[in-house]
């Protein structure tokens, strides 16, 4: 009878191997705490074009002219403009701060007139045969004026037509008409051409693909959402990120300007657009078009259990600082209102006001949330002390709701000490921790919960990536490297999952020409998308996520960088396996003799990434780095693993009775 594996699984390069006496002892006998099935999630923010001009399925830029520069991303044509007053911006803000501007159009007989929007970025990206929804709101103040709407590719060669009769009707109206494109374009434009005479007051030009995810009209871009579900997140945390504090409180996240009707949703600042010098981004602004509701649908659809993160009542604090006042009516009472308010709005019935107003908006069931974050990175006695007024608040009327503290912006800050500490001794539910660091710094650090206090609160990796150049450096790639060293900072919160509850990544998206922040975990242009080595590690880690916490040991010691090898285990009730996850850091293949007691034939399958740790994927080369899984088996009790050079591996075996 052979004793060696049968099938050995493969020689995943040439490097010449290294034989290793260590033997690998894989047990499931002591299952010391289940999985949380939160454990990998989603951190979303929209940065680097996360939502307008990236999820957010919208294609034209500044679609209700309410942008301070209220022409931005908008180009009159023809461009020699035919005389002045053609196009005039109108600013009812006195009436209106909410949806202040709108252009109103002025037309003589023989004008004829346009407008020109290219979009987020590089230009609109059309794909043949599909279907666009035009959607205009509008008025005639003096009928007359007739429309057409062209989209165009990057040459000015149409590619749809439509011509619009505009409704008489007195007051705002809104036309929707369809647009097939006839060809693909990667850097298309929309054109509405405006002839006859009459005036009209234009507030709103929206251009949608009508394949959105679940074909929702206005709804989000199906290849990122579908990315998103692939990674069978446990929780998606959102809106962010240092947008929920914004530089000021002025410019803070607002759920509540975020819900309903589009145009009742007031366009925002964003941090972004002039928070990283090198790459400033004059038109980013947030049209809260993705707001709190569809952030809630969003975790339905893919099985992600809500995170929202509420503003404290602090802006940034790398920025202005500023807090608001701890008494009085102006005080913290409306911000904490807002985190009550906001759980009635995902969980209460009819019967109550915000669950109502769900209700309304289409979501009869409750949206289930269990957790709340109050502050992003945000730290120091003026945050301890408005959170222990939110606590309060909070517990008195949901006590069950797990609440998530932040504790600042940098594990060696003093003032990650201070917050841990009073967090620690206040026994808060979660504590939010965050890690952009060196690769070598994830390596070494995949032994940092060892330690941690089992019987204290449990922790939350919510932001974390390597940083394959240097911490914040626009230099920094997905490269394979920062990939494998994340999946050994992994296999330590695998083994300390009975105190790590959940992690994620971050940032989780990117436009290619849009950012302004570098790694992150999806890129994609107007037209297409592609996974990182850093997505795959993400996806492997949480599609064999297990039930129960196993061990695999070498020498009665957890494997956490011996020999350049780091290692964890996990069991699967539902399909009675053992899963063990195996990154090899170094520049040579290793063998490791590994034995699962109890086990009598070794059957199963192997996944692994693999290459030169400099490797990365992109738009033209989106699967240099992909998985590959080949199958296992072996009637012998000690087995040997090939783990290839710059490795992440995931065994699963079948657990026998
Ligand atoms: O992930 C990018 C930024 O990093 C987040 O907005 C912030 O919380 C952190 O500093």
């Amino acid at each position: 009878m052979c004793k060696k594996i049968v099938l050995v699984f493969f020689l995943w390069c040439f490097l010449l191997p290294v034989f290793s006496q260590d033997i690998y002892t894989v047990s499931t006998k002591n299952i010391k705490a289940k999985i949380p099935s939160t454990l990998w999630g989603l951190f979303f923010e929209d940065i680097n074009r996360g939502a307008d001009g990236g999820l957010y399925g919208e294609m034209v830029e500044n679609r209700s002219f309410d942008f301070p520069k209220p022409m931005t991303a908008w180009d009159e044509w023809p461009s020699q403009r035919l005389r002045d007053g053609i196009f005039v911006v109108t600013n009812q803000i006195t009436s209106n701060d909410v949806n202040p501007k709108y252009l109103s159009v002025n037309l003589q007989p023989t004008d004829t007139v346009g407008l020109i929007n290219t979009g987020f970025d590089e230009g609109m990206a059309f794909t043949k045969d599909l279907p666009y929804s035009l959607t205009l709101r509008y008025r005639q103040t003096m009928p007359g004026v007739h429309i057409r709407a062209i989209l165009l590719n990057a040459m000015n060669r149409s590619l749809a037509e439509v011509s619009i009769t505009p409704s008489n009707k007195n007051g705002w109206q809104e036309q929707q008409i369809h647009l097939v494109s006839k060809d693909n374009a990667a850097k298309g434009k929309l054109l509405i051409i405006f002839e006859g005479a009459g005036r009209m007051d234009v507030d709103r030009i929206s251009l949608f693909p009508t394949d959105t995810w679940k074909n929702r009209p206005g709804g989000l871009r199906r290849d990122l959402v579908q990315k998103l579900y692939e990674l069978h997140p446990g929780f998606l945390r959102f809106p962010g990120g240092c947008i929920v504090e914004g530089n000021t409180l002025d410019q803070r996240y607002q759920w509540k300007q975020t819900i309903g009707n589009i145009d009742a949703r007031k366009t925002m600042a964003s941090v972004w657009s002039d928070r990283i010098g090198q790459r400033p981004a004059p038109d980013y602004f947030q049209s809260n078009g993705l707001g709190f509701f569809e952030y809630f649908q969003l975790c339905d659809d893919i099985g992600a259990s809500p995170l929202p993160i509420l503003n404290c009542g602090m802006s940034c604090q790398f920025t202005e600082a500023e807090v608001a006042p701890l008494i009085g009516n102006g005080g913290l009472d409306p911000y904490v209102q807002d985190a009550l308010d906001l759980i009635e709005f995902a969980n209460g019935d009819s019967k109550t006001k915000w669950g109502q107003k769900r209700i309304s908006l289409g979501h009869t069931a409750s949206f289930n949330m269990k957790m709340l974050g109050v502050g992003n990175e945000n730290w120091g006695p003026q945050y301890a002390e408005r959170l222990a007024v939110f606590t309060k608040a909070i517990k008195q009327k949901y006590p069950y709701m797990q609440i998530v503290n932040a504790t600042g912006y940098s594990r060696i800050a003093p003032v990650f000490k201070y917050m841990d500490s009073v967090l620690r001794a206040r026994k808060v539910d979660i504590i939010d921790e965050h890690f952009y660091a060196s690769p070598e710094w994830f390596y070494a650090n995949s032994k940092r919960y060892d330690q941690y206090d089992r019987k204290g609160p449990k922790i939350f990796v919510g932001e974390y990536a390597a940083q394959s150049d240097g911490v914040g450096s626009l230099k920094n790639t997905n490269n394979l490297q920062s990939a494998l060293s994340e999946a050994a900072f992994m296999t330590g919160i695998e083994r300390n999952a009975d105190i790590v509850s959940m992690a994620s990544y971050a940032p989780l998206f990117a436009h290619v020409s849009g950012w302004q922040w570098t790694p992150n975990l999806i890129w994609f242009d107007n037209a297409s998308s592609y996974n990182t080595p850093n997505y795959y590690v993400q996806q492997l880690f949480s599609l064999n996520k297990g039930t129960g916490m196993a061990s695999v040991l070498s020498n009665g010691k957890a494997i956490e960088g011996q020999d350049s090898v780091w290692a964890s285990a996990v069991t699967d009730q539902s399909t009675h396996e053992i899963i063990i996850k195996l990154v090899n850091g170094s520049s040579v293949v290793k063998q490791k003799k590994m034995e699962i007691p109890g086990l009598e034939t070794i059957t199963g399958t192997i996944t692994g990434i693999w290459g030169d740790p400099k490797t990365v994927n992109s738009l033209s080369s989106p699967a240099t780095i992909e998985p590959k899984t080949k199958n296992i088996y072996t009637d012998a009790k000690n087995f040997v693993l090939d783990l290839p050079a710059y490795s992440f591996s995931v065994v699963r075996i079948k657990n026998q009775p």
